[in-house]
């Protein structure tokens, strides 16, 4: 298990752009995918290849291709808005979906929906979320995909708070976990300081 903080300067750069709390949905959007697709390239570097069969205007050759079969995972909602970051990379990944909220009193996660891949035991999945905060709903949304069968996860996300790394390491050692930034803590709401507020209403635009 290890926690890999992109401490690249485009992934930082865009990270600021998504923090300013007057960047508008677009933008927010747009960055936000542009933030995962960057991850997304960091987080596959040790994705198996295999031989195939190609042929160029000039010979037949062998070459490299993807050898594994991989599933995206949003923990929705805000995880919709990281979908297309991984799949303008890995346009063969299936995705499944968790719906999960977290309780804004209790701070306990609270499931709603789910629909996961046909064999998604042999995947490799991405499991994908913008915030992690206490770590309550990635902790669940681990939890679901091992009883799945699901043995090979890696959690992206895009900030994070140290108290809810340490409570997923803590119950998850072998999940892998890339994460943009790691930020200062959680204030007396559990949300993210400094942080970028709520992500699912700045993707959506719902308040
Ligand atoms: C946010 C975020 C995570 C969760 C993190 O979702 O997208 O899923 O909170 O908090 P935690 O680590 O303390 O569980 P939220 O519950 O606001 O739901 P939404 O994506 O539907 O807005
Ligand atoms: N969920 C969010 O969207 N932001 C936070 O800071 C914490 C939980």
């Amino acid at each position: 298990m290890s926690v890999i903080e992109i401490n690249h300067p485009l992934v930082q750069h865009k990270l600021t752009l998504l923090r300013n709390k007057d960047a508008e949905t677009k933008l927010f959007r747009e960055t936000l995918t542009e933030i995962t697709g960057l991850m997304t390239y960091e987080a596959t570097k040790d994705f198996k290849l295999k031989d195939v069969e190609v042929e160029t205007p000039i010979m037949k050759t062998t070459a490299k291709a993807l050898a594994e079969k991989v599933a995206v995972v949003p923990i929705l909602r805000a995880g919709l808005g990281m979908v297309e970051g991984v799949t303008t990379f890995i346009p063969t990944a299936k995705i499944g979906h968790i719906g999960v909220y977290r309780n804004e009193e209790t701070l306990e996660p609270v499931y709603y929906y789910c629909k996961l891949p046909e064999n998604i035991a042999e995947m490799k999945v991405l499991l994908v979320d913008p915030m992690l905060a206490t770590g309550g709903s990635a902790i669940y949304s681990i939890d679901y995909l091992k009883e799945a069968g699901v043995k090979d996860i890696t959690f992206m996300c895009i900030i994070a708070a140290p108290e809810g790394i340490a409570k997923v390491i803590e119950k998850h050692p072998d999940v892998d976990i890339f994460v943009g930034k790691i930020d200062q803590g959680l204030d007396e709401n559990s949300y993210i300081y400094p942080g970028l507020g709520d992500c699912g209403d700045r993707i959506f635009g719902t308040k």
